[in-house]
């Protein structure tokens, strides 16, 4: 029998999931459909319940409702903890259990496809909302030599600091005091660029040969990639690899079966200009 996956938000028409997992499930011959589901603001509960009432083995979440997948899961991973978001869902039973990808597959795109490895860097993390604490974990899983958290809000990069603490060499700083520090890997998690805005990052903050990494896919040339390109940096990169390879960790743990990645990215790549 055909299984049956989708990706639930709100609005949904943007989404290239069903594209993804469909050449996913094409490459590696799985017997599997999956659609887009435009979720009811404040009825996710219900929409969940249709949904694994119809046979969906598994689902997606974006947002914005992966706060709500988080409370309606009956299992949640670590990283899903951590993140203390839900971007994928698989339905056993009575069981619903929760896991969050996005993370681990922007570690995966960075140190694989990218050739970058995260093992005794200096990384800094731009922003502290749902985007950054999903790359805490992930992050620091790779050993860097630090990771710092800067954010507008100093409060909540203090309070992500202190959390994820036991976990490796984190801390917390506000973007005034990055004046005279410098770093390997820069990663924009801020919704900034969703507005074309520039969070306040001073743009001598890039070592030489630094990665400028923006977690937004699509949006070509963002301020912070202008920034990074115009003090020099040449390693350039937005999230679409992110996006792919948190789907392949979705199937992979649905199908049981890891597809290439190469292949889907390229196809999705938007070129940075
Ligand atoms: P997401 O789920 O995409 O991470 P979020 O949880 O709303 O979205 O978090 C947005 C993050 O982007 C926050 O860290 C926010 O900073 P504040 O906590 O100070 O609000 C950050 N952000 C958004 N616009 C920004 C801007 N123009 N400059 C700097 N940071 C910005």
């Amino acid at each position: 029998m055909t299984d049956v996956y989708a990706v639930i938000g709100n609005p949904i028409g943007h989404t290239k999931s069903p594209l993804i997992h469909g050449l996913f499930a094409e490459a590696t011959q799985q017997d599997m459909v999956y659609s887009s589901i435009e979720g009811r603001i404040g009825q996710f509960a219900a929409d969940m319940a249709a949904f694994r009432t119809a046979g969906g083995r598994g689902m997606n979440v974006t947002a914005p409702f992966k706060l709500d997948a988080f409370a309606c899961a009956t299992e949640r991973s670590p990283r899903a903890q951590m993140a203390g978001a839900v971007n994928a869902l698989k339905f056993d039973g009575d069981r619903v259990i929760a896991e969050n990808f996005d993370g681990v597959g922007l570690t995966r795109d960075v140190t694989h496809n990218l050739g970058c490895a995260l093992q005794g860097k200096r990384v800094l993390l731009l922003g502290a909302g749902g985007a950054a604490r999903g790359a805490l974990l992930p992050f620091l899983e790779q050993q860097p030599a630090s990771l710092v958290i800067t954010n507008r809000t100093l409060d909540k990069a203090e309070a992500l600091a202190k959390e994820a603490a036991a976990h490796g060499p984190v801390s917390a700083c506000a973007y005034a005091e990055l004046v005279g520090q410098q770093f390997d890997v820069v990663f924009n998690a801020t919704s900034a660029s969703l507005r074309a805005e520039l969070p306040p990052v001073p743009a001598a903050v890039f070592a030489p040969g630094a990665l400028a990494y923006e977690l937004a896919y699509g949006k070509g040339l963002t301020p912070f990639l202008r920034l990074a390109q115009q003090a020099g940096v040449s390693q350039l990169a937005d999230g679409v690899g992110m996006l792919v390879e948190q789907a392949a960790e979705a199937f992979a743990w649905w199908r049981g079966v890891r597809p290439q990645t190469g292949p889907v990215i390229e196809r999705l790549t938007v070129p940075l200009v």
